[in-house]
Protein backbone atom coordinates (compact mmCIF):
# COMPACT_ATOMS: atom_id res chain seq x y z
CA UNK A 1 0.00 0.00 0.00
CA UNK A 2 1.08 3.28 -0.65
CA UNK A 3 0.31 6.19 1.15
CA UNK A 4 0.42 10.05 0.54
CA UNK A 5 0.62 12.26 3.84
CA UNK A 6 0.09 15.55 4.10
CA UNK A 7 1.28 17.94 6.74
CA UNK A 8 1.50 21.77 6.75
CA UNK A 9 0.92 23.24 10.42
CA UNK A 10 2.34 22.15 14.01
CA UNK A 11 -0.35 20.54 15.21
CA UNK A 12 0.06 18.00 12.70
CA UNK A 13 3.20 17.26 12.67
CA UNK A 14 2.38 16.10 16.14
CA UNK A 15 -0.42 13.75 15.15
CA UNK A 16 1.46 12.23 12.15
CA UNK A 17 4.71 11.53 14.42
CA UNK A 18 2.80 8.12 15.59
CA UNK A 19 1.11 7.52 12.39
CA UNK A 20 4.02 7.72 10.13
CA UNK A 21 6.05 4.99 12.35
CA UNK A 22 2.72 2.54 12.33
CA UNK A 23 2.34 3.35 8.86
CA UNK A 24 5.84 2.81 7.86
CA UNK A 25 6.14 -0.56 9.32
CA UNK A 26 4.35 -2.01 7.03
CA UNK A 27 3.67 -0.14 3.93
CA UNK A 28 4.91 2.68 1.69
CA UNK A 29 4.89 6.37 2.72
CA UNK A 30 5.48 9.66 1.25
CA UNK A 31 5.27 12.40 3.74
CA UNK A 32 4.51 16.04 1.89
CA UNK A 33 5.18 19.26 3.72
CA UNK A 34 2.91 21.62 2.39
CA UNK A 35 5.29 24.40 4.14
CA UNK A 36 2.26 26.41 5.73
CA UNK A 37 4.57 26.42 9.28
CA UNK A 38 7.94 26.83 8.10
CA UNK A 39 10.27 28.41 10.76
CA UNK A 40 12.11 26.30 13.22
CA UNK A 41 9.82 27.03 16.07
CA UNK A 42 6.93 26.28 14.26
CA UNK A 43 8.27 23.00 12.55
CA UNK A 44 11.75 21.93 12.56
CA UNK A 45 11.74 21.25 16.10
CA UNK A 46 8.73 18.92 16.02
CA UNK A 47 10.51 16.66 13.19
CA UNK A 48 14.07 16.53 15.47
CA UNK A 49 11.85 16.11 18.30
CA UNK A 50 9.07 13.59 17.58
CA UNK A 51 11.75 12.04 14.64
CA UNK A 52 9.36 12.06 11.55
CA UNK A 53 10.84 11.19 8.67
CA UNK A 54 11.75 14.25 6.52
CA UNK A 55 9.09 15.47 4.09
CA UNK A 56 9.73 13.98 0.64
CA UNK A 57 8.79 16.91 -1.00
CA UNK A 58 8.49 20.69 0.76
CA UNK A 59 6.19 22.47 -1.19
CA UNK A 60 7.06 25.70 0.48
CA UNK A 61 3.75 27.48 0.53
CA UNK A 62 2.96 29.87 3.32
CA UNK A 63 0.99 32.85 4.21
CA UNK A 64 -1.30 34.81 2.09
CA UNK A 65 -5.03 35.17 2.62
CA UNK A 66 -6.93 31.97 2.86
CA UNK A 67 -8.45 31.23 -1.12
CA UNK A 68 -4.36 32.13 -2.08
CA UNK A 69 -2.77 29.90 0.33
CA UNK A 70 -5.24 26.87 -0.24
CA UNK A 71 -5.68 27.37 -3.76
CA UNK A 72 -1.76 27.42 -4.54
CA UNK A 73 -1.83 24.07 -2.69
CA UNK A 74 -4.60 22.53 -4.49
CA UNK A 75 -2.72 23.25 -7.68
CA UNK A 76 0.61 21.69 -6.55
CA UNK A 77 -0.85 18.86 -4.62
CA UNK A 78 -2.47 17.90 -7.31
CA UNK A 79 0.70 17.77 -9.57
CA UNK A 80 2.14 15.02 -6.83
CA UNK A 81 -1.00 12.59 -6.37
CA UNK A 82 -1.28 12.54 -10.04
CA UNK A 83 2.28 11.17 -10.57
CA UNK A 84 2.66 9.40 -7.34
CA UNK A 85 -0.41 7.89 -7.72
CA UNK A 86 -0.89 6.65 -4.00
CA UNK A 87 -3.19 4.34 -2.83
CA UNK A 88 -4.27 6.72 -0.15
CA UNK A 89 -4.39 10.56 0.48
CA UNK A 90 -4.06 10.91 4.01
CA UNK A 91 -5.06 14.17 6.05
CA UNK A 92 -5.15 15.88 9.31
CA UNK A 93 -7.31 17.47 11.47
CA UNK A 94 -8.80 21.15 9.75
CA UNK A 95 -6.01 23.25 8.32
CA UNK A 96 -5.76 25.08 4.77
CA UNK A 97 -3.71 22.27 4.01
CA UNK A 98 -5.88 19.44 4.89
CA UNK A 99 -8.07 20.68 2.98
CA UNK A 100 -6.13 21.83 0.06
CA UNK A 101 -4.95 17.92 0.10
CA UNK A 102 -8.39 16.31 0.39
CA UNK A 103 -9.79 18.29 -2.44
CA UNK A 104 -7.29 17.60 -4.82
CA UNK A 105 -7.30 13.87 -3.87
CA UNK A 106 -10.88 13.30 -4.12
CA UNK A 107 -11.28 15.21 -7.38
CA UNK A 108 -8.41 12.50 -8.94
CA UNK A 109 -10.60 9.86 -7.26
CA UNK A 110 -8.13 8.83 -4.87
CA UNK A 111 -9.00 7.92 -1.75
CA UNK A 112 -9.12 9.96 1.46
CA UNK A 113 -8.55 9.46 5.08
CA UNK A 114 -9.27 12.03 7.44
CA UNK A 115 -7.57 11.73 10.83
CA UNK A 116 -9.59 13.81 13.48
CA UNK A 117 -13.09 13.57 11.48
CA UNK A 118 -16.24 14.12 12.80
CA UNK A 119 -15.31 17.43 14.85
CA UNK A 120 -18.07 20.13 14.91
CA UNK A 121 -17.69 23.68 16.63
CA UNK A 122 -20.85 24.77 14.89
CA UNK A 123 -18.94 27.99 14.24
CA UNK A 124 -18.78 28.72 10.27
CA UNK A 125 -16.81 31.83 10.83
CA UNK A 126 -13.83 29.92 12.01
CA UNK A 127 -11.69 28.73 8.78
CA UNK A 128 -11.27 25.74 10.51
CA UNK A 129 -14.93 24.29 10.99
CA UNK A 130 -14.84 24.57 7.29
CA UNK A 131 -12.17 22.96 6.54
CA UNK A 132 -12.95 20.10 8.38
CA UNK A 133 -16.62 19.69 7.34
CA UNK A 134 -15.56 19.76 3.66
CA UNK A 135 -12.58 17.25 4.55
CA UNK A 136 -15.25 15.34 5.99
CA UNK A 137 -17.65 15.14 3.04
CA UNK A 138 -15.30 14.32 0.87
CA UNK A 139 -13.47 11.62 2.43
CA UNK A 140 -13.68 7.91 2.02
CA UNK A 141 -12.48 6.62 5.59
CA UNK A 142 -13.19 8.89 8.84
CA UNK A 143 -11.22 8.16 11.84
CA UNK A 144 -12.78 10.16 14.96
CA UNK A 145 -11.30 10.55 17.58
CA UNK A 146 -14.12 9.99 19.89
CA UNK A 147 -18.00 8.62 20.02
CA UNK A 148 -19.37 12.16 19.89
CA UNK A 149 -17.19 12.65 16.47
CA UNK A 150 -19.23 10.11 15.57
CA UNK A 151 -22.30 10.67 15.88
CA UNK A 152 -22.09 14.30 14.97
CA UNK A 153 -21.17 12.34 11.49
CA UNK A 154 -23.86 10.36 11.53
CA UNK A 155 -26.23 13.24 11.87
CA UNK A 156 -24.54 15.04 8.49
CA UNK A 157 -25.83 11.23 6.93
CA UNK A 158 -22.23 10.26 6.86
CA UNK A 159 -21.98 6.70 8.17
CA UNK A 160 -20.10 4.69 5.60
CA UNK A 161 -16.35 4.32 6.05
CA UNK A 162 -16.73 5.89 9.98
CA UNK A 163 -14.33 4.20 12.77
CA UNK A 164 -13.79 5.64 16.33
CA UNK A 165 -10.00 4.53 16.38
CA UNK A 166 -9.56 7.44 19.41
CA UNK A 167 -6.84 10.21 19.75
CA UNK A 168 -3.54 10.49 18.06
CA UNK A 169 -2.88 13.23 20.40
CA UNK A 170 -3.34 10.80 23.15
CA UNK A 171 -0.69 8.26 21.89
CA UNK A 172 1.93 11.14 21.29
CA UNK A 173 1.03 12.55 25.39
CA UNK A 174 1.44 8.93 26.09
CA UNK A 175 4.83 8.14 24.34
CA UNK A 176 6.39 11.53 25.10
CA UNK A 177 5.22 12.01 28.42
CA UNK A 178 7.92 10.48 30.59
CA UNK A 179 10.67 11.59 28.04
CA UNK A 180 9.79 15.48 28.54
CA UNK A 181 10.26 15.12 31.81
CA UNK A 182 13.81 13.61 31.32
CA UNK A 183 15.12 15.90 28.89
CA UNK A 184 13.88 19.47 29.60
CA UNK A 185 15.28 21.50 32.53
CA UNK A 186 11.63 22.76 33.48
CA UNK A 187 13.07 24.68 36.07
CA UNK A 188 15.90 26.68 33.62
CA UNK A 189 13.04 27.17 30.87
CA UNK A 190 10.62 29.19 33.77
CA UNK A 191 13.75 31.04 35.22
CA UNK A 192 14.30 31.87 30.95
CA UNK A 193 10.60 33.47 31.07
CA UNK A 194 11.57 35.29 34.16
CA UNK A 195 9.02 33.18 36.68
CA UNK A 196 10.64 32.05 39.83
CA UNK A 197 10.80 27.87 39.30
CA UNK A 198 9.31 27.25 42.67
CA UNK A 199 6.31 29.17 42.64
CA UNK A 200 2.89 28.26 41.11
CA UNK A 201 2.29 29.22 37.42
CA UNK A 202 -0.13 29.25 34.60
CA UNK A 203 0.35 28.46 31.07
CA UNK A 204 -1.64 30.10 28.47
CA UNK A 205 -1.66 30.45 24.46
CA UNK A 206 -3.32 32.17 21.89
CA UNK A 207 -3.71 32.21 18.36
CA UNK A 208 -7.10 32.05 16.86
CA UNK A 209 -8.05 34.33 14.22
CA UNK A 210 -11.26 34.93 16.22
CA UNK A 211 -9.34 36.06 19.39
CA UNK A 212 -6.58 37.47 17.71
CA UNK A 213 -7.90 39.79 14.91
CA UNK A 214 -10.12 40.93 17.08
CA UNK A 215 -8.77 43.72 19.25
CA UNK A 216 -11.34 44.25 21.60
CA UNK A 217 -11.33 40.57 22.39
CA UNK A 218 -7.54 40.17 22.34
CA UNK A 219 -7.47 43.47 25.10
CA UNK A 220 -10.00 41.52 27.01
CA UNK A 221 -7.75 38.19 27.29
CA UNK A 222 -4.68 40.08 28.01
CA UNK A 223 -6.24 41.93 30.68
CA UNK A 224 -7.36 38.56 32.42
CA UNK A 225 -4.42 37.01 32.03
CA UNK A 226 -2.75 39.67 34.01
CA UNK A 227 -5.27 39.73 36.40
CA UNK A 228 -4.80 36.07 37.71
CA UNK A 229 -2.50 36.32 40.62
CA UNK A 230 -0.03 33.63 39.23
CA UNK A 231 2.63 34.31 36.63
CA UNK A 232 1.17 33.57 33.22
CA UNK A 233 3.72 31.71 30.55
CA UNK A 234 2.76 32.73 27.04
CA UNK A 235 4.33 30.82 24.14
CA UNK A 236 3.45 33.33 21.53
CA UNK A 237 2.41 31.89 17.93
CA UNK A 238 3.34 34.58 14.93
CA UNK A 239 0.32 35.62 14.37
CA UNK A 240 -0.61 36.55 17.67
CA UNK A 241 2.89 38.44 17.79
CA UNK A 242 2.44 39.99 14.41
CA UNK A 243 -0.55 41.57 16.09
CA UNK A 244 1.02 42.59 19.33
CA UNK A 245 4.15 44.17 17.47
CA UNK A 246 1.89 46.39 15.41
CA UNK A 247 -0.92 47.56 18.12
CA UNK A 248 0.48 49.72 20.66
CA UNK A 249 -2.68 49.58 22.74
CA UNK A 250 -3.01 45.87 22.85
CA UNK A 251 1.05 45.96 24.02
CA UNK A 252 -0.18 48.17 26.96
CA UNK A 253 -2.91 45.06 28.64
CA UNK A 254 0.57 42.99 28.86
CA UNK A 255 0.83 43.48 32.52
CA UNK A 256 4.32 42.32 34.40
CA UNK A 257 2.98 38.60 35.01
CA UNK A 258 2.66 37.75 31.51
CA UNK A 259 5.87 36.14 30.72
CA UNK A 260 6.11 35.60 26.63
CA UNK A 261 8.69 33.31 25.35
CA UNK A 262 8.79 32.05 21.75
CA UNK A 263 6.96 29.28 20.71
CA UNK A 264 7.57 25.75 22.88
CA UNK A 265 8.76 23.00 21.66
CA UNK A 266 6.51 19.65 21.70
CA UNK A 267 8.54 18.24 24.89
CA UNK A 268 9.13 21.54 26.03
CA UNK A 269 5.41 22.10 26.41
CA UNK A 270 4.37 19.16 27.71
CA UNK A 271 6.76 19.68 30.46
CA UNK A 272 5.41 23.04 31.12
CA UNK A 273 1.84 22.23 31.15
CA UNK A 274 2.02 18.95 33.14
CA UNK A 275 3.37 21.18 36.29
CA UNK A 276 1.23 24.40 35.26
CA UNK A 277 -1.76 25.32 38.21
CA UNK A 278 -4.12 25.94 35.32
CA UNK A 279 -4.31 26.09 30.97
CA UNK A 280 -6.06 28.99 29.23
CA UNK A 281 -5.76 28.83 25.79
CA UNK A 282 -8.38 29.17 22.68
CA UNK A 283 -6.34 25.81 21.13
CA UNK A 284 -7.63 22.65 20.59
CA UNK A 285 -4.76 20.34 20.89
CA UNK A 286 -3.80 21.84 24.34
CA UNK A 287 -7.08 21.77 26.00
CA UNK A 288 -7.14 17.48 25.12
CA UNK A 289 -3.52 17.47 26.25
CA UNK A 290 -3.92 19.91 29.44
CA UNK A 291 -6.78 16.67 30.13
CA UNK A 292 -4.29 13.96 29.23
CA UNK A 293 -1.84 15.56 32.06
CA UNK A 294 -4.72 16.05 34.53
CA UNK A 295 -4.36 19.58 34.68
CA UNK A 296 -7.66 21.61 34.55
CA UNK A 297 -8.18 24.20 31.22
CA UNK A 298 -10.19 27.46 30.52
CA UNK A 299 -10.56 27.59 26.66
CA UNK A 300 -10.72 31.22 25.83
CA UNK A 301 -13.35 30.63 23.01
CA UNK A 302 -17.06 30.62 22.90
CA UNK A 303 -17.22 27.20 22.01
CA UNK A 304 -15.29 23.98 22.01
CA UNK A 305 -15.28 20.97 19.80
CA UNK A 306 -13.78 18.61 22.78
CA UNK A 307 -16.97 18.32 24.23
CA UNK A 308 -15.97 15.41 26.39
CA UNK A 309 -13.57 17.69 28.58
CA UNK A 310 -16.28 20.25 29.66
CA UNK A 311 -18.65 17.63 29.94
CA UNK A 312 -16.24 16.02 32.59
CA UNK A 313 -15.62 18.81 34.53
CA UNK A 314 -12.13 19.11 33.03
CA UNK A 315 -12.15 22.58 30.97
CA UNK A 316 -14.53 25.34 31.71
CA UNK A 317 -15.08 27.37 27.94
CA UNK A 318 -15.67 30.89 29.17
CA UNK A 319 -15.05 33.04 25.54
CA UNK A 320 -13.09 36.09 25.96
CA UNK A 321 -14.59 38.24 28.70
CA UNK A 322 -12.57 39.15 31.53
CA UNK A 323 -14.01 38.90 34.72
CA UNK A 324 -14.94 35.17 33.49
CA UNK A 325 -11.99 33.75 32.47
CA UNK A 326 -10.49 35.43 35.91
CA UNK A 327 -13.48 33.44 37.87
CA UNK A 328 -12.93 30.25 35.94
CA UNK A 329 -8.83 30.30 36.53
CA UNK A 330 -9.41 30.93 40.36
CA UNK A 331 -12.05 27.70 40.43
CA UNK A 332 -9.81 25.80 38.74
CA UNK A 333 -6.63 26.81 40.68
CA UNK A 334 -9.01 26.01 43.82
CA UNK A 335 -10.19 22.67 42.27
CA UNK A 336 -6.72 21.50 41.93
CA UNK A 337 -5.38 18.63 39.30
CA UNK A 338 -8.14 16.47 37.98
CA UNK A 339 -8.49 13.28 39.61
CA UNK A 340 -7.80 9.86 38.63
CA UNK A 341 -11.58 9.29 37.82
CA UNK A 342 -11.75 12.01 35.62
CA UNK A 343 -8.55 11.51 33.73
CA UNK A 344 -9.11 7.39 33.48
CA UNK A 345 -13.08 8.29 31.85
CA UNK A 346 -11.17 7.49 28.49
CA UNK A 347 -12.97 9.75 26.20
CA UNK A 348 -9.98 9.60 23.74
CA UNK A 349 -9.15 5.97 23.29
CA UNK A 350 -6.32 3.87 24.76
CA UNK A 351 -3.48 5.26 23.08
CA UNK A 352 -3.27 2.92 20.61
CA UNK A 353 -4.90 5.29 17.75
CA UNK A 354 -2.38 4.89 15.47
CA UNK A 355 -2.04 1.22 15.03
CA UNK A 356 -5.93 1.27 14.46
CA UNK A 357 -5.70 3.89 12.01
CA UNK A 358 -3.32 1.95 9.90
CA UNK A 359 -5.76 -1.76 10.47
CA UNK A 360 -8.56 0.70 8.91
CA UNK A 361 -6.46 1.63 5.85
CA UNK A 362 -5.40 -2.13 5.38
CA UNK A 363 -9.19 -3.40 5.54
CA UNK A 364 -11.00 -0.43 3.83
C1 LIG B 1 -3.13 27.21 11.50
C2 LIG B 1 -4.45 26.47 11.25
C3 LIG B 1 -5.10 26.08 12.57
C4 LIG B 1 -4.11 25.43 13.53
C5 LIG B 1 -2.91 26.35 13.70
C6 LIG B 1 -1.88 25.78 14.66
C7 LIG B 1 -5.62 27.08 9.18
C8 LIG B 1 -6.76 27.80 8.60
N1 LIG B 1 -5.37 27.27 10.50
O1 LIG B 1 -3.42 28.49 12.00
O2 LIG B 1 -6.16 25.18 12.29
O3 LIG B 1 -4.73 25.22 14.78
O4 LIG B 1 -2.31 26.52 12.41
O5 LIG B 1 -0.82 26.67 14.87
O6 LIG B 1 -4.96 26.35 8.47
N2 LIG B 1 3.85 32.10 10.61
C9 LIG B 1 5.20 32.33 10.87
N3 LIG B 1 6.01 31.24 11.00
C10 LIG B 1 5.56 29.97 10.85
C11 LIG B 1 4.20 29.78 10.61
C12 LIG B 1 3.35 30.84 10.49
O7 LIG B 1 5.64 33.45 10.99
O8 LIG B 1 6.32 29.02 10.95
C13 LIG B 1 2.93 33.23 10.47
C14 LIG B 1 2.27 33.25 9.11
O9 LIG B 1 3.01 33.96 8.20
C15 LIG B 1 0.92 33.88 9.42
C16 LIG B 1 0.66 33.50 10.85
O10 LIG B 1 1.87 33.05 11.39
O11 LIG B 1 0.96 35.27 9.34
C17 LIG B 1 -0.41 32.45 10.96
O12 LIG B 1 -0.09 31.27 10.25
P1 LIG B 1 -1.20 30.50 9.38
O13 LIG B 1 -0.53 29.37 8.70
O14 LIG B 1 -1.99 31.47 8.59
O15 LIG B 1 -2.26 29.90 10.34
P2 LIG B 1 -2.32 29.64 11.91
O16 LIG B 1 -2.90 30.79 12.59
O17 LIG B 1 -1.01 29.14 12.41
Amino acid sequence: MKVLTIVGARPQFIKAAAVCRAVRARHTELLVHTGQHHDHDMSRVFFDQLGIPEPDLNLGIAGGPHGQMTGRMLEALETVIVRERPDWVLVYGDTNSTLAGALAAAKLHVAVAHVEAGLRSFNRRMPEELNRVVTDHVSTLLLCPTRNAVSLLEREGITRGVHNVGDVMFDSVLSNRARAAEVVDRRALLAGAGIDPGSQYSLATLHRPENTDDASRLGEVLAALSRLGLPVLLPLHPRTRKVLEATESLRSRLGPSIRIVAPLGYLELLAVAGDARVILTDSGGLQKEAFFLGVRCVTLRDETEWIETVELGANEVVGANAERIVLAAQRAVALGPLGPEVTRAGPFGDGRAAERIVAALESS
